[in-house]
């Protein structure tokens, strides 16, 4: 099941972090918090299963952009088709919005995500040097043309 995200649901999404991160929580609960409340036009969408949050996806609108802000599904579901989508479901809300691109950062070292994004349509803007903080890695900044 695909439902929208609630503040309830925050728990639960560290959780999933930490099963696709080894342990590490990139967005904290306040980042989440943020996010759900953000003043920006937004869309949080988890994936349910067996009444367990084991995915979820953020976009965010601003102009005419629409920014994926997060992606993860949690190891024992990826390669199913959730994450193509949960992204699809993200262009849906953001060309409804009169969005013109969707964007997204990538790390330079995660090519599996680059080559679902490439597939998808996504194709890569520019380098962004240093962009993560805890190892200086540099990240990939994706757009995707809408018309
Ligand atoms: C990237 C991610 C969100 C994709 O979701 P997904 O449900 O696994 O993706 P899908 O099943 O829709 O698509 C599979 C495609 O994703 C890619 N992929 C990424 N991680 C993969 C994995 N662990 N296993 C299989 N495919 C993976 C492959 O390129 C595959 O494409 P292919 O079918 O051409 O080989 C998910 O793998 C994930 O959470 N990865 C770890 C966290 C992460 O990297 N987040 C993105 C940060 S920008």
């Amino acid at each position: 099941m695909i439902r929208e995200l609630e503040l309830g649901d925050i728990k639960e999404l560290l959780a999933v972090q930490r099963l696709t991160y080894d342990g590490q929580t990139p967005w904290t609960r306040s980042g989440f918090l943020s996010e759900l409340y953000s003043r920006y036009t937004h869309l949080y969408l988890g994936v349910v299963h067996e009444e367990k949050v084991i995915g979820f996806m953020g976009v965010r609108l601003f102009l005419e952009d629409g920014h994926i802000t997060n992606i993860a599904i949690i190891p024992k579901f990826q390669g199913w088709g959730l994450g193509a989508f949960l992204l699809q479901e993200a262009e849906i809300f953001a060309k409804s919005h009169r969005c013109q691109t969707m964007s997204l950062e990538v790390r330079k070292s995660n090519s599996d995500a680059q080559r679902l994004y490439r597939r998808l349509g996504y194709v890569s803007r520019r380098v962004l040097p240093n962009y993560y903080n805890e190892n200086n890695e540099d990240a990939i900044d994706m757009v995707k043309y809408l018309c």
